[in-house]
């Protein structure tokens, strides 16, 4: 949510400033904007719009060596150039890119309009450079200390000052940054990926740091002026993993990957020889986890509902009472901290604002919390206690595809060795692993039919509505598929469980509500049936996943897509596939931006 560079070197910055923040335009694209140290002054260029339209107002020849960039996912304020960032004051002494918000603004502001600070933009990030022109005394970075004590709220920030050229000074509190050490030259952004072409040596910033960066280096120290010593990471991949790679959009790239990526969740981690799975980072010891007696998954969006996958996936395996919850809910909730009970929070990105607040309110109460996170060295991967990384590769596109079902692999995992740590048998384990080992398969057969699905999603593009449906395990596949629809196609779209419908929902049905299915030959088949008999008795189309061979779904739904046949736990891993190709082929095909969509950012680090 909102990206932020900065970058002090020999080199000219505007095309550094700007490459990074293309790549990391998906965590916001409202507006951006770039300012230099330049010879005459703080040179400052902005505009509404996406990176494209701001690389195309940079002069190639601008000069100056020492630079910030943002690019904008809106909090407070219209999205237009005067509230894009850097902000600078009128005199343009000091420039200030933010992410995150200020909670105490309105009552900043005021004060400081009183003592004739003129603001131009409408943002809250704007009073963190009013204070500074008032605090300022020949040191930026003194100056930032005392301006964030008076601020309340949460902010990752880099700021510049005319009058000390070279100088970057960045802060942390609930916002990622990250330094990256150069040769020669030195970065900080919000997202090692907006400069992992120069450097893979980064320094992960933790809440209350101010980093203070000129091309020969950093130093890291505290509100208090206290010293921290920090220690170097090395990142892995070029970073081409984040390129299109020939696909006409990230989201149908990083759908695609998906047998990939399943495998890679999997890889190492199966045992033939024990029929389990292995999860070394989980940093728990076999006893440790023999006395789990309950499990609370907490997260967000499309991660929140693999939790709801994951709780049937745990209970029905391991035996484990298991529920999962909204993180934002708990968080607020003063939540029961019982000894027997073992915390996940799922988190794709590692940074979103309601998960990692309510893992650290777990964490201040006691509780030992697991992260299962996609994003190597994240902030929820960083402070968990142990977890799982799904290793799905990088998730450029706004709606979580591969992360979902990496995800669900990852508990599967899990479950199987709580499993078997408990009262599975040998026997069933091994079944297990060779139906797991066959779903990257499944998932490219899948695949290989994907033009069926935007044939379909063409004879459905009149529809301004869907409901979408499924019991069980996947019935938050049916929540996931609705929320993939509305996201990326703004199409009307809500998910509820098969048997629920009639409650309530079963209202809206009419010839033009369309009602997409999730009917495997499971367990609750003949349930989903009947209520697919209801659906049709009042004139509603209905779309159903249902399983290879199942013929008797065809004379009864209106159309029908074959998904290979498996487990049972294991149907949520192939029907999100067709969910996420039925939503993207819509979008594409109604023109939408699928990886961009509106009012969206990938990475959520407000509250
Ligand atoms: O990075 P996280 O998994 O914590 O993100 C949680 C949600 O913000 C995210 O899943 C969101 O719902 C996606 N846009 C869904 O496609």
């Amino acid at each position: 949510m909102c990206g932020i560079i900065g970058y002090c070197g020999p080199r000219r910055a505007a095309p550094l400033l700007i490459e990074g923040l293309r790549r990391m335009e998906y965590r916001g694209y409202d507006s951006a904007g770039i300012c230099l140290g330049a010879p005459g002054g703080l040179a400052l260029i902005k505009t509404a719009g996406k990176v494209k339209a701001l690389a195309e107002k940079v002069p190639a020849d601008l000069e100056g060596n020492c630079g910030i960039g943002h690019t904008r996912w809106a909090t407070h304020g219209l999205v237009n150039e005067q509230n894009a960032h850097p902000h600078t004051d009128i005199q343009k002494r000091f420039a200030l890119v933010h992410n995150g918000i200020i909670e105490n603004y309105l009552s900043l502001k005021q004060e400081l309009q009183a003592e004739g600070f003129v603001f131009q933009s409408e943002t809250d990030s704007e009073v963190l450079v009013a204070l500074l022109t008032g605090l300022y005394r020949g040191d930026l970075e003194k100056a930032v200390k005392e301006a964030l004590g008076r601020v309340e709220g949460t902010y990752g920030l880099a700021c510049l000052c005319i009058d000390e050229p070279g100088l970057i000074v960045g802060a942390r509190n609930g916002s990622p940054l990250v330094v990256g050490i150069g040769d020669g030259e030195m970065f900080l952004a919000s997202d090692y990926n907006a400069m992992i072409a120069h450097t893979r040596q980064v320094v992960y910033c933790e809440d209350g740091e101010v980093i203070t960066l000129t091309a020969s280096g950093f130093r890291t120290t505290d509100l208090a002026n206290r010293r921290i010593e920090k220690s170097i990471d090395h990142i892995d991949g070029t970073g081409a993993e984040a390129e299109k790679a020939g696909f006409p959009t990230f989201m149908e790239k990083e759908i695609c990957e998906q047998p990939e990526s399943v495998d890679r969740a999997m890889r190492g981690r199966l045992s033939r020889e024990t029929g389990s799975a292995v999860l070394g980072g989980l940093n728990m010891s076999a006893r440790e986890l023999r006395s789990v007696g309950r499990i609370r998954i907490l997260s967000a969006g499309t991660s929140y509902y693999a939790a709801l996958a994951a709780c049937y996936m745990i209970e029905s395996l391991a035996r484990i009472p298991s529920t999962a919850e909204l993180a934002s809910e708990v968080r607020y909730a003063n939540p029961l901290v019982e000894p027997d009970t073992l915390f996940f929070v799922i988190s794709q990105s590692g940074e979103t604002a309601d998960t990692l607040f309510a893992l650290r309110e777990l964490k201040r109460k006691g509780a030992r919390v697991l992260g299962v996170c996609n994003v190597v060295g994240s902030t929820i991967a960083r402070e968990a206690d142990g977890g799982i990384y799904i290793h799905a590769g990088p998730e450029i596109a706004v709606a979580s595809t591969k992360a979902f079902t990496s995800t669900l692999t990852a508990f599967l995992l899990f479950a199987l060795s709580m499993a078997r740590s408990r009262d599975l048998s040998l026997k069933a384990g091994l079944a297990l692993i060779d139906e797991l080992s066959a779903v990257p398969g499944k998932i490219q057969s899948l695949l290989d039919r994907r033009q069926d699905l935007d044939l379909l999603a063409q004879k459905y593009l009149w529809a301004g509505n869907f409901l979408y449906l499924g019991r069980g395990i996947n019935y938050p596949l049916a929540l996931e598929g609705a929320l993939k629809l509305k996201e990326i196609s703004y199409i009307h779209a809500e998910g509820t469980s098969s048997a629920e419908m009639k409650h309530g929902p079963i209202a809206l049905i009419n010839e033009s509500f369309p009602t997409v299915m999730i009917l495997p030959q499971d367990s609750l088949r003949g349930k989903n049936i009947s209520n697919l008999k209801e659906i049709k008795a009042r004139q509603g189309k209905v779309i159903a996943l249902a399983t290879a061979g199942d013929e008797e779904i065809s004379s009864l739904a209106d159309d029908v897509f074959f998904i290979p046949p498996a487990e049972e736990l294991l149907n949520p891993l192939l029907a999100a596939v067709p969910l996420q190709l039925f939503a993207y082929y819509l979008a594409r095909r109604l023109g939408r931006n699928v990886d961009q969509p509106r009012n969206l950012a990938k990475s959520v680090t407000v509250e």
